[in-house]
């Protein structure tokens, strides 16, 4: 490394993990007020994955990990960070990904978590594309894991019905000059709606009680149509903007990669840029909202279906609790 080399962020590989166990929507039927033609056709969901009792975000993790590095021809000692965007990590502290580092091999690796709920992936991208963009490290992995199925009230068909389990990962190489790589990466984040979604419970703040715990407080929460209005608005917001510093236009995007929240959400999204419905990936269909998940698992599926290709520009964007946004561009 010298300080005068231009590096890049350039994508190596790829990997997903999901569990086994589908949660269909006539499962649910069973045990909600709620009907597959109401889920389908609000949200676009038919089905979701539910972790096994042996499983927690750092076992996913570790899978779609171990993929993206397969993929690359990456051994766990090249890698030099690893980040887990996680909202629900499989304990307090330490980090989820220091269990994801421990059960890959990655001996060498600095490992921590990044929490952004749903936006937690294209959050760690940004990372991701600090320490490679400046030189520091070669090789970061920055994965997007979650175990929705353990925070959801199964009994609140407002929100229990949106939510999937599910790991993605993505290993970021260093590169040089000119070529492929991450474009640029553009985040927010506004405290204000901090209550849109939320899982209320006390750590820091009170403690955790009994009666909290009774009241349904270690459980989501959401406003539904406030947080449906604000998503559409700042994902097209985030998306143009990041068009508009590449100097780029919504007719140069080969694919949107947007957070898989809910069908209506992407399609208002994407009307409201202009991009035409073939070139938005959705697999909402299979895996409800994974949160930090639901990006990287889609651009791997959007990579295996033969929908990116070398040369193409890949746009995704999304929106979670915080409030938290962003949207990033890559060139393949
Ligand atoms: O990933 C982070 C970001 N999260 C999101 O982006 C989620 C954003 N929000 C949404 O996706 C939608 O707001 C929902 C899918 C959660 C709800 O859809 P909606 O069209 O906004 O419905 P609503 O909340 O306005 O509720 C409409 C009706 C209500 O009944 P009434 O009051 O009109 O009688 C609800 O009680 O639908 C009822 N309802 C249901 N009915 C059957 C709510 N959930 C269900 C259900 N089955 N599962």
């Amino acid at each position: 490394m010298n300080k005068h080399t231009q590096y890049r962020a350039e994508v190596a590989g790829t990997g997903m993990y999901v569990p086994v166990k589908i949660l269909s929507n006539s499962d649910l039927e069973k045990t909600l007020d709620t009907s597959d033609e109401w889920i389908r056709t609000r949200t676009g969901i038919c089905e979701r994955r539910i972790a096994a009792d042996d499983e927690s975000s750092s076992t996913l993790a570790t899978r779609a990990g171990s993929q993206a590095l397969d993929s690359a021809g990456v051994a766990p000692e090249e890698v030099d960070l690893i980040i887990v965007c996680t909202s629900t990590p499989d304990i307090l502290f330490p980090a989820t990904a220091c269990f994801v580092q421990k059960d890959m091999g990655a001996v060498n690796a600095a490992a921590y978590d990044i929490s952004a709920v749903c936006s937690g992936f294209v959050f760690g991208l940004s990372v991701a594309e600090q320490y490679l963009k400046s030189g520091r490290y070669r090789h970061v992995l920055v994965i997007g894991s979650e175990t929705n199925s353990r925070i959801v009230d199964w009994t609140d068909r407002s929100t229990c019905i949106l939510f999937g389990d599910g790991a993605g990962a993505m290993l970021l190489k260093r590169g040089e000059g000119d070529g492929a790589g991450l474009l640029s990466t553009h985040i927010y984040s506004d405290g204000e709606k901090s209550g849109l979604i939320t899982v209320p419970g006390g750590i820091g703040r009170t403690g955790i009680s009994h009666e909290a715990i009774d009241a349904g407080e270690y459980f989501i929460k959401m406003s539904g149509s406030a947080t449906f209005k604000v998503a559409v608005k700042r994902m097209a917001e985030v998306s143009r903007e990041a068009l508009e510093f590449n100097g780029l236009t919504h007719d140069d995007v080969d694919l949107v990669v947007p957070h898989q929240a809910n069908r209506r959400i992407i399609d208002a999204v994407t009307q409201n840029l202009g991009m035409p419905p073939e070139k938005v990936f959705m697999n909402i269909e299979k895996y409800g909202n994974t949160s930090a998940a639901s990006i990287p698992i889609a651009v791997h599926e959007a990579r295996i279906e033969g929908r990116i290709a070398p040369g193409d520009l890949t746009l995704l964007s999304v929106v979670g609790a915080g409030l938290t946004w962003g949207a990033a561009l890559i060139r393949w």
